[in-house]
Formats: C-alpha cells, structure tokens, sequence
C-alpha cells in the first residue's frame, strides 16, 4: 500500500464542517499531519512548495456558489508538481454553483495531481436548520467509501483527469450582505472574535462594532464566541432564513469523482 511520510491538510473552516471532513479523510492515512488554516490571518499568504512523499488534503467551504474569495486567494500559494491531492468542497444542501470545478482548477494550475474530488454537505452556517447536525453518519460512511478508492488509485498510480461539474467563466462572485451584530450585554470582551476574523473586520479594541465593508459573512466570529454574543439579525437574515427552509430543506447527498 502507498505511503507517504506527510499529509498536509489545507482548509478555511469558519463553523469547523470542512475541517472535520478533512480530518476524516487524514486520518485514513499513516504519515505525520501538518495544517494550513487558511482562516488564520496569517495562515498561506506566503508561497508553500510541497515535497515528494506529501499527500495533501483540500477543504473549502461554498460561498454563493464560489470559493471564499480569501480562501482561494491563499490557495493559490500551495504548489506541488505532480503532488497527489484530495479535494473536497463543502456547502450547505442549497447549490454548488462553480466552486468545484474552481478548486480542482486551482490545484491543477499549481501542479497538484488530483486522486479523488467531490463535493460534500454539512449543516449551513447561516441557516443552521438546513441540513441541522450534518455531516451524519451516513455522510461519513459515504466519505469513507469515497476514501477507500481513493487509497486504491493511489496504489494503482493510474490518474486520469476528472471532469467536475461547473461552468466556465464562473459565476460572479456575490458577497453575501449579511454582518453579525454583538450584543455587547453579553460580551465579556475576550476579543477571540478579533483574533479568529479572516478579513480583519471587527477592531482590536473594540468587539462591538464590525466594519460591514470588509465583512464577508464568513461565520468565524459567531462560531468562536464563547458567550454567543455575536449573531444575524434583520430582515435580510430572516428572509434568507424563510426562503432557505421552504426551498432547500430536502437532503442532497455528497457527491465524489475519481
Ligand atoms: C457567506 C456564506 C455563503 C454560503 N453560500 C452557500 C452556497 O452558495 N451554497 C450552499 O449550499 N451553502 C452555502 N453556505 C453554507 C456553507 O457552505 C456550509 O455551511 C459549509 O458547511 C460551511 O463550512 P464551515 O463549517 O467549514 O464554515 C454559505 C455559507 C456562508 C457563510
Ligand atoms: S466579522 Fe464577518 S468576516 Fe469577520 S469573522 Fe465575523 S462574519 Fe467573518
Ligand atoms: S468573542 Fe464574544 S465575548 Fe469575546 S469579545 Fe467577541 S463578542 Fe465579546
């Protein structure tokens, strides 16, 4: 069986799904883990050229049916000639849109060999009652399948291209105009919520305000603060939230292409 010495996991996880499906498909495999979080302010803004002997595994999440624009813009960093990778995209039961197709073109440009792509659902990170509690375990058992033929082709080391679904041009890349508010009655001003914004929209000192301009909706804040101080709210949100439940409520099921 092939192994390797490294697996690098790459993700942008701001309620933390994708970073569990990218858990689960890591530790299918021997070989020490290193992390990119591309979350992380810091986290791959300077080029990264992996070694022979890494396997990497991808995870984004789907924002109105793209890549974050921050995400794919620090992917873009991670090369790798004839590198294997696992790349999955992640999203909320409503559509995929291009994000697929986005992200195994960004890695093919870098070099990376794709094993194994797909697309998987969790719960949405907006509108938390649409696919509530996933993944399940029926999503794991899938992913594990998904996995399972990914270990053989590597074995077989036969890597044909993958055709995705997804268009070309992508659809444009819609900012969703949604900013949490802080109920600052709560907030005990930690300023974890600072610390975990990818775009640097809440001020350090001051957790109360959020600069909408630079917000991108991502959900990070809301999912680190530890006294849920930060949440939507309005007219917006609740319409979103309407629409969501009336119209894509029905499970979808995670896709996968080898
Ligand atoms: C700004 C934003 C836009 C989103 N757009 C979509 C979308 O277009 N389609 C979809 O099915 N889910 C969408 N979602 C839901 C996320 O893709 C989904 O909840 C995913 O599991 C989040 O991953 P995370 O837990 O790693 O943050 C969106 C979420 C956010 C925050
Ligand atoms: S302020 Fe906006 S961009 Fe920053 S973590 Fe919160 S939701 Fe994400
Ligand atoms: S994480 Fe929550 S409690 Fe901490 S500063 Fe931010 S809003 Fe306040």
């Amino acid at each position: 069986m092939k192994t390797f010495t490294k697996i690098a996991k790459i993700y942008f996880s701001p309620s933390s799904t994708t970073r569990k499906i990218v858990d689960e498909i890591a530790n299918k495999f021997e070989g020490t883990q290193e992390e990119y979080d591309l979350l992380n302010v810091a986290g791959g803004n300077s080029p990264k050229e992996f070694d022979d002997d890494t396997l990497v595994i991808v995870g984004m999440p789907i924002f109105a049916g793209r890549l974050p624009k921050t995400a794919s813009t620090k992917l873009m960093n991670f090369k790798g000639e004839n590198i294997p990778a696992i790349a999955v995209v992640n999203y909320g039961n409503i559509n995929i849109g291009d994000a697929l197709i986005e992200l195994n073109d960004i890695l093919k440009e870098n070099g990376f060999t794709i094993v194994g792509t797909g697309a998987t659902v969790s719960q949405h990170s907006i509108v938390t009652d649409v696919a509530a509690d996933r993944p399940d375990e029926k999503d794991l058992e899938k992913l594990n399948e998904f996995v399972e033929k990914c270990r053989e082709k590597l074995d077989s080391e036969e890597f044909e291209d993958i055709e995705v679904p997804g268009n070309k041009p992508y659809c444009e890349y819609k900012k969703v105009q949604l900013t949490p508010i802080c109920d600052e009655s709560l907030c005990t001003y930690c300023y974890e919520c600072v610390s975990s914004c990818p775009e640097e929209a809440i001020p350090d000192m001051d957790p109360g305000q959020t600069d909408a301009d630079l917000c991108s909706a991502c959900t990070a804040c809301i999912y680190t603060c530890p006294e849920d101080a930060r949440y939507f709210t309005g007219d917006l949100f609740e319409r979103m939230k309407e629409r969501f439940l009336t119209n894509f409520n029905q499970r979808k099921e995670s896709e996968f292409y080898l």
